[in-house]
């Protein structure tokens, strides 16, 4: 059961961040926020985590259904393959906006690069969609207005290498792989394939490859979703089926998540570092905070995995643009911390409260109870790879 918050209904309110007063504004809860308990609170630390936008398809999704025969040539210029489209780029610059409206207060209007960390995966698409989405965020105060003609500044962002990357769990953790198919074959998992069985063999027919189990089907769909960014239109036989299609890449995604082994190795070192970040600043409430807000641009599997490891995930494709936040907020009047969850499935928000499952419906999950709910999906980088590595 999902609250349903208008979040970007927070509006800032003019207040001095620090010693800069220009550019600098502080989130005054909303009525609404109020009456379901944020009111009370004060945000401290964010984490958000959001997928790129729109995209073109790369060569393994289209090989899944060989394209000599339903390709035009050129279809994927001036962009190439695998990248951001310009839908995709207007979808992360709005990803960016939403950041302002949820976050202002909480980072300053000025750019200060002690208060906002920028992680992306090792790919173009990702690190063009958090370049877009900075741009969203930090449209330059007159301070920063380097260019009279230009409303952007530079801001960096760091990339994790391909194969160090505990984001990119789904191509260099085999243990998380093997685990996943191994899902296939459970008497329960089994039961939801069976009334797709003629699905497998109808697709196999007519995309012309092996489409045999529910990663291949998604991985299909996915493709008819890139391909559908440059204008071209799923083939009437992939129409006929879509809803099919559809459940199951949901089922695809309840299975990715379907037992704390799998979160673990997909969300485990992420929240691991989430909660060591949270932890130094409730033991340490005098401390100055920094950096107060992570954005991390990544995949839609990583905006599922995390709010699996959360517990507030409910089986489905997160869309391009989608934004997952943590947040850490202190209680003005008991002055107890806890954590927030917030999704916008769309890019540019609305954004909605999630209550975290195991904290009896509340908006704010008390911090020494999400800490506890955490123990079974957390880990360090040094332990990802050696479980990675160590097969079933
Ligand atoms: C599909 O799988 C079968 C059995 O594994 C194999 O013999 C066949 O070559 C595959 N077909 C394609 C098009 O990959
Ligand atoms: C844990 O947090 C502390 C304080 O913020 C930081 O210095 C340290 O590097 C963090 N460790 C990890 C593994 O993230």
């Amino acid at each position: 059961m999902w609250f349903v918050l208008v979040l970007a209904m927070l509006v800032g309110v003019e207040a001095v961040c620090g010693k800069d007063t220009s550019g600098c504004k502080v989130v005054e809860p909303s009525s609404e926020a109020k009456h379901i308990g944020l009111g009370d609170t004060e945000l401290v630390l964010a984490f958000v985590m959001f997928r790129h936008g729109d995209r073109t398809p790369d060569d393994e999704e289209l090989n899944l259904y060989p394209s000599e025969h339903h390709i035009p040539p050129n279809i994927f210029f001036p962009y190439g393959k695998k990248a951001l489209t310009n839908k995709g780029k207007q979808r992360a610059y709005l990803t960016g906006k939403y950041l302002r409206q949820l976050y202002d207060g909480l980072v300053c209007r000025l750019y200060l690069p002690d208060q906002v960390k920028i992680r992306t995966t090792e790919y173009a698409r990702t690190q063009m969609t958090a370049l877009a989405a900075l741009s969203g965020l930090y449209p330059p105060e007159p301070a920063q207005k380097w260019n009279p003609t230009l409303d952007w500044q530079p801001i960096p962002y760091s990339t994790t290498p391909f194969a160090e990357d505990d984001l990119m769990y789904w191509y260099n953790c085999p243990r998380y792989l093997s685990l996943k198919d191994q899902m296939y074959g459970k008497p329960e998992i089994k039961k939801w394939l069976d009334p797709y069985e003629g699905l497998f063999k109808y697709m196999t027919e007519h995309a012309g490859t092996n489409i045999t189990t529910p990663e291949d089907v998604f991985n299909l769909d996915n493709l008819f979703q890139t391909l559908s960014n440059v204008g071209l239109d799923p083939p009437k036989w992939a129409q006929d089926v879509m809803p099919k299609i559809k459940d199951m890449t949901k089922i695809e995604y309840a299975v990715q998540y379907y037992n704390s082994e799998l979160i673990k190795l997909a969300s485990g070192v992420l929240m691991q570092f989430i909660l060591n970040a949270t932890d130094s600043v409730v033991e340490n409430p005098e401390k100055r905070i920094e950096p107060k807000l992570y954005l991390i641009s990544a995949h839609e599997n990583n905006v599922a995995g995390l709010m699996a490891a959360a517990r507030v995930f409910e089986a489905h494709q997160p869309k391009y643009g989608s934004t997952f936040s943590l947040e850490l907020r202190k209680n003005l009047k008991t002055r107890r911390y806890g954590i927030t969850a917030i999704y916008a499935r769309d890019a540019g928000g609305p954004g909605t409260l999630l209550p975290i499952n195991g904290c009896g419906g509340q908006p704010v999950c008390d911090y020494e109870q999400f800490v506890t709910l955490m123990q079974d999906v957390i880990w360090s980088k040094e332990e990802f790879y050696k479980a990675c590595k160590t097969p079933l």
